[in-house]
């Protein structure tokens, strides 16, 4: 995770069963997704002008999906920041461990859709910044 940089997070189009009725996005892993999913979350009703997220992870791996709405996720490796704007419910931003991710712009009735690698575990939080660039700059 020292060495993990934000041109390793990409977005994957997801899978679209679309039909006049709607679309449907089924997610399996081993086949769609990049880990096994071991938890799912979701941000919702989110006040405007709110920030989320605001920490990296250890180990976590996450893929994050507008299911609803729109937000901006702003990634950074200690090195380079870039902003990836989720606005489609068939786009998942591939968050890998050692990133710093900066949620924003929360449109109104969005819903972050979070599927994660691992079940909840403070302990791989890194929520200071500055503890976040010394681990990130051991390696550089
Ligand atoms: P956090 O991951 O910091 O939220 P965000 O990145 O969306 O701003 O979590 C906020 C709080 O919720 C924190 O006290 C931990 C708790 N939490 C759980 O108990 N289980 C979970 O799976 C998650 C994601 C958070």
């Amino acid at each position: 995770m020292t060495d993990s940089t934000i041109y390793n997070c990409n977005v994957f189009t997801l899978p679209k069963i679309h039909n006049r009725s709607g679309n449907i996005t089924a997610l399996n892993n081993s086949i769609d997704l990049p880990f096994d999913i071991h938890r799912v979350y979701y941000l919702y009703d989110i006040p405007g002008g709110e920030l989320r997220g605001g920490h990296a992870h250890r180990e976590l791996q996450q893929l994050i999906v507008a299911v609803s709405g729109s937000f901006d996720i702003t990634l950074d490796d200690g090195l380079n920041k870039k902003t990836v704007s989720l606005n489609r419910s068939y786009f998942g931003l591939h968050v890998i461990p050692g990133i710093w991710r900066d949620l924003s712009n929360f449109s109104s009735g969005a819903i972050c859709l979070v599927l994660a690698s691992h079940k909840y575990d403070e302990n791989d939080y890194i929520r200071d910044y500055n503890e976040f660039l010394k681990i990130k700059n051991k390696c550089k």
